[in-house]
């Protein structure tokens, strides 16, 4: 009871704190069956293969003969089931809702994306063969950050899916909290030459305005001359020289230009700028080159999708990692060193567009 009036009399206090928690658009609240609250965040639909391939190993819990079907469409209470009991389980970190009621995990949490996104998910759960993987880690803290997005905007990239970029990169944007202390935010764009879309901003309103108002322009794919461009006009000018620096590459094709040494200078600048790769394409070379392009290990910074209309469904993936890092390197002062390099990125089997430039 006093507790209960406690909280009533904390309610005005909690209400203006608890926006500024959460409330991401990659965040979900469940009640666990503890009656404590939890947030989720939602990494997106994955794909599984049978034994011994599955991606998370472990059936922790069977929900199927407990679902509520008279909830449907409304599956919080299986996903609620599921991490109540990954917390009990001490799984910490990842989960996947399968089969609507199945609940899977793995004390190698990175194997959720081991075979590429899946397109078979429905009202937040997977169904034949897919899991809707959440983290439990809950909300990202609030970031004093550098956030720059590199759009690419040649020939090959259409209105639509010019587009799907754009509303990528609101979506991350709003992942994190956008102010004057926290996450600033920067966008490039690109073809045969660089350009500014808007410098260092800390108003999310006017950020997803000026990201709307990006022009799609056409030309060339000069990859290697955006990031020196980039270099040179954002992160060693911006005014905050001592906050984490992300950058986030979003391309759709084979460079004209090398990157290997632009994107290196980037990688290497100050105290260390973390370069993401979100790349929509084909082949070998086009993975080779995401990976050239991103910070290491791989695994964590490349994604790669197979259609444009996949891409805002990574959302949820680069704010994990991008919120893990920094655990990381506040914590030990650098990356965990034992994370095997294995590239590991969506899947990519493309038969007929090929190599896009
Ligand atoms: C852009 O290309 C996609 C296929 O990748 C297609 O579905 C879409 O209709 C195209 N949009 C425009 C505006 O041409």
């Amino acid at each position: 009871m006093i507790s209960k009036l406690i909280l009533i009399a904390l309610g005005p206090v909690l209400a203006f704190v608890l926006p500024f928690a959460h409330g991401g658009p990659n965040d979900i609240e469940v009640q666990l069956d503890d009656g404590t609250k939890q947030i989720l965040k939602k990494i997106g639909c994955y794909k599984d293969k049978p034994f011994p391939n599955r991606a998370l190993r472990d059936l922790y819990h069977n929900h199927r003969w407990d679902i509520d079907w008279s909830q449907w469409p409304d599956m919080t209470h299986v996903i609620s089931a599921c991490a109540s009991w990954a917390k009990r389980k001490n799984y910490n970190d990842k989960f996947g809702v399968q089969f609507y009621g199945e609940c899977w995990a793995d004390a190698d949490s990175s194997r959720f994306n081991d075979h590429g996104l899946a397109t078979n998910c429905i009202n937040g759960v997977g169904e034949h063969w897919s899991n809707f993987v959440y983290s439990m880690k809950g909300v990202c803290p609030p970031l004093k950050m550098n956030l720059v997005f590199l759009i690419d905007n040649s020939g090959s990239i259409n209105d639509t899916e010019f587009d799907n970029f754009k509303e990528f990169a609101k979506k991350l944007a709003e992942s994190f909290t956008i102010s004057a202390t926290y996450t600033h935010v920067a966008a490039v764009y690109f073809n045969t030459l660089a350009n500014f879309g808007f410098n260092l901003k800390y108003d999310i309103n006017v950020i997803k305005t000026a990201i709307d108002n990006l022009p799609n322009i056409g030309g060339g794919t000069h990859i290697g001359k955006a990031l020196t461009y980039t270099l040179d006009n954002v992160f060693k000018v911006a005014p905050r020289q001592n906050v984490k620096n992300v950058l986030v590459v979003l391309t759709d094709g084979k460079s004209h230009d090398s990157v290997t040494l632009p994107a290196a200078a980037v990688r290497n600048y100050g105290p260390g700028v973390e370069v993401f790769a979100v790349g929509v394409g084909a082949g070998d070379s086009f993975v080779a080159q995401l990976n050239v392009i991103a910070s290491d290990p791989d695994e964590d910074h490349v994604f790669h999708v197979e259609h444009f209309s996949q891409i805002e469904s990574t959302t949820g993936a680069v704010e994990d990692e991008i919120c893990k890092d920094t655990v990381h390197r506040t914590q030990e002062g650098h990356r965990t060193p034992d994370i095997e390099h294995r590239t590991k990125y969506f899947e990519h089997r493309i038969s007929d567009t090929g190599q896009r430039t």
